[in-house]
């Protein structure tokens, strides 16, 4: 593919064209999100040919994907993909920050010390801050808790979410990987505090059913809570990546995330029986594993992976299939 560009990037006259099927509403909120949500955690890092990440971002911007999710860890090396964002919005995305809903997040090791991780106050101002320098942001759209922190006071970890939206640093609260009674205490902590959470994001895919199985599905939708499935394609496994073995340049490859021993017998047999149901649908096995979550009550969007625009141009299909 050639990523040469041949001046200023021109966002895409038609990109909300699909207005009335691309979006959902973020539970009870003002904010709708697109239904496939671009995600950075893999293939926007330091290590990754800068134009491809520019080019998965066009095309997802050009086709009404508005939303993009990061976190300070996120690279590698942790912090790129932030820089690689601040970049494109630097070079790129200036004229259209309005248009975008850019969300980050703290809670997993960033830095050495006793403050460069879990959910002190201390961690989470110093590390949003730092991640408004990377992306050249004044404000993130959605700023979460990454994980919940036992040996911090909820009210800590809390209060410091409200006052981060009250310095006007993030316009919304998420939380990520809360359990379920942690996750109704901070829903009514920051109700009463008139910073309502927007949305919790956790990992759901047909492989993976926790938040249904723990009832944090449920919960969200009744509160009217907003609920983001990250990983939906179990990091590459439910699409036909692994169908005839392990591709030089997959994620399984590099053995770190997804271990090669993921790809089991019975996950083939899954996946053949996975392609023929989404042949019957006249849809790629990615597109089958989305959309089922898609169909979940309750869920806002999915925050899908891609390391090339195919995949992304195959995935954001579940919206029209
Ligand atoms: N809150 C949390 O704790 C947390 C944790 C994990 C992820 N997340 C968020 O969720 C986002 C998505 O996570 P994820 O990358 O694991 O999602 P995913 O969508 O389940 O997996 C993405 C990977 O699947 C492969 N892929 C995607 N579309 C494909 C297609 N159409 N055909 C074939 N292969 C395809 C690619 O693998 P290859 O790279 O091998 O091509 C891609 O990198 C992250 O970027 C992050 O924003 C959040």
């Amino acid at each position: 593919m050639d990523f040469s560009m041949t001046g200023p990037y021109l966002a895409s006259a038609q990109r909300y064209e699909h207005m009335d099927t691309m979006y959902n509403r973020c539970g009870k909120s003002g904010v709708l999100l697109p239904k496939v949500s671009l995600g950075m955690w893999h293939n926007f890092g330091g290590v990754d040919p800068f134009e491809r990440s520019r080019a998965i971002t066009h095309y997802a911007f050009d086709h009404g994907i508005t939303h993009f999710d990061l976190a300070n860890n996120y690279g590698p090396p942790a912090g790129s993909a932030e820089e690689t964002m601040g970049k494109l919005m630097v070079e790129d995305f200036a004229a259209y920050r309005d248009e975008l809903f850019i969300s980050s997040k703290a809670g997993y090791g960033m830095w050495d010390g006793p403050y460069g991780e879990w959910g002190s106050r201390k961690y989470l101002m110093a590390s949003l801050d730092q991640s408004l320098r990377r992306m050249h942001l004044d404000y993130v759209d959605l700023f979460y808790s990454h994980r919940y922190d036992p040996n911090t006071p909820i009210e800590e970890t809390l209060q410091a979410l409200v006052d981060i939206v009250r310095m006007g640093k993030a316009l919304y609260i998420g939380i990520s990987n809360w359990p379920l009674e942690q996750l109704k205490l901070a829903t009514q902590y920051l109700k009463e505090r008139d910073v309502p959470l927007l949305i919790y994001q956790g990992r759901l895919n047909m492989l993976n059913r926790e938040p249904i199985d723990e009832g944090i599905l449920d919960f969200c939708h009744e509160a009217g809570i907003g609920f983001i499935a990250f990983s939906p394609l179990a990091q590459g496994l439910l699409t036909d990546r692994y169908l005839n073995g392990i591709p030089a340049d997959s994620r399984m490859a590099k053995e770190v995330f997804l271990k090669s021993d993921a790809r089991t017998p019975q996950l083939l047999d899954y996946l053949h029986q996975l392609q023929t149901q989404a042949q019957a649908s006249n849809r790629t096995i990615a597109q089958e594993a989305l959309a089922w979550v898609l169909a979940q009550t309750g869920v806002t969007s999915v925050i899908v992976g891609a390391s090339s625009v195919e995949q992304l141009a195959n995935n954001l299909q579940v919206i029209f299939s």
